[in-house]
């Protein structure tokens, strides 16, 4: 007889045991889970925050860290925004530089209207005038450009004078006051897009090396002129700045800025002696 009850007792508690483990979820119903230790993945999702508070390894906010987004390995360089160098090699005063890549986008389209506004809005060399920036300027300038528009920047390259091919039309001449006068936008938009026969150079020269021809082109038609385009002085116009110029300046900021953190120093003493007066 009693063994009868205990029996009867284990199938109910069984019963009940299995009832309540089956409940399922609906509207205000949680439900509850028998060891749903596999059910939830403990691996996180990249970017989503859901905490689960099975999972027993870290606190709600060490899981809320893990999922916000990276920070960025440093010195990377956002998708179409230059990076930092100049021709010495070190970081750009004017925190100008180019992408690994050379690529940094350019508004302006292939149609007489875009031109028209590059010329008028792009005026200034985003680099300052260097040595070696010249230096590299001609080497390009003399594999790219100098068959067609000559190594005097004449348009009288190998390709159209007598002793080379037979180019069809005559490569613009640099040294016309037409050129001359031309704001760095005529150079850009040319060498991104091209000019009727000339075709584009954006995919053979980089940000860097566009901006390094250009200045290149402007240091020839200066010497024409017998005036200055170098690193020390630029009497040919008042656009780009000689790299001495910028220096110059950068050291005057340089002594404002020791100055005030002088300022802040004596000010770091002054509160350090009251706190050793408590
Ligand atoms: C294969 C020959 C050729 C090469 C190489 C060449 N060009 Fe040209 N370029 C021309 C011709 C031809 C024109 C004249 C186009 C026209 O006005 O119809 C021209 C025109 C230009 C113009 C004037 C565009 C305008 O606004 O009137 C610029 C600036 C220029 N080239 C820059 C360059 C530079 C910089 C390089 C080197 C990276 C270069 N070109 C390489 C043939 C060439």
């Amino acid at each position: 007889m009693n063994i009868k009850y205990q029996i009867l007792g284990f199938f109910g508690v069984l019963v009940m045991m299995s009832l309540m483990s089956c409940q399922s979820a609906t509207g205000n119903q949680t439900g509850s889970e028998y060891m749903p230790d596999m059910a939830h993945s403990v691996a996180y999702e990249a970017n989503t925050y859901g905490y689960y508070y099975h999972n027993r390894w870290g606190t709600e906010d060490d899981l809320h860290k893990i999922v916000q987004p990276r920070i960025p390995v440093s010195g990377t360089i956002a998708r179409g925004y230059a990076g930092t160098s100049d021709h010495t090699g070190g970081h750009s005063h004017q925190g100008i530089a180019y992408k690994a890549n050379g690529s940094v986008p350019y508004y302006y389209a292939d149609n007489e209207e875009d031109r028209a506004r590059a010329i008028a809005e792009v005026i200034n060399n985003p680099y300052p005038i260097t040595t070696a920036g010249l230096e590299k300027g001609k080497q390009l300038y003399n594999i790219q450009c100098a068959i067609c528009h000559g190594e005097k920047a004449d348009g009288n390259g190998y390709l159209v004078r007598d002793d080379g091919g037979k180019y069809p039309v005559q490569p613009a001449n640099f040294l016309l006051d037409e050129f001359v006068a031309a704001s760095n936008g005529r150079y850009y938009h040319t060498l991104i897009h091209g000019r009727n026969l000339m075709g584009g150079y954006s995919d053979k020269l980089s940000y860097e090396e566009r901006w390094n021809v250009i200045h290149y082109i402007r240091s020839l038609q200066a010497a024409t002129k017998k005036l200055e385009y170098s690193e020390k002085a630029n009497t040919f116009n008042n656009i780009e700045v000689p790299y001495a110029v910028l220096a110059a300046q950068k050291g005057a900021q340089t002594v404002v800025a020791n100055a005030e953190v002088a300022v802040d120093t004596m000010m770091v003493k002054e509160v350090g002696g009251k706190v050793n007066q408590h």
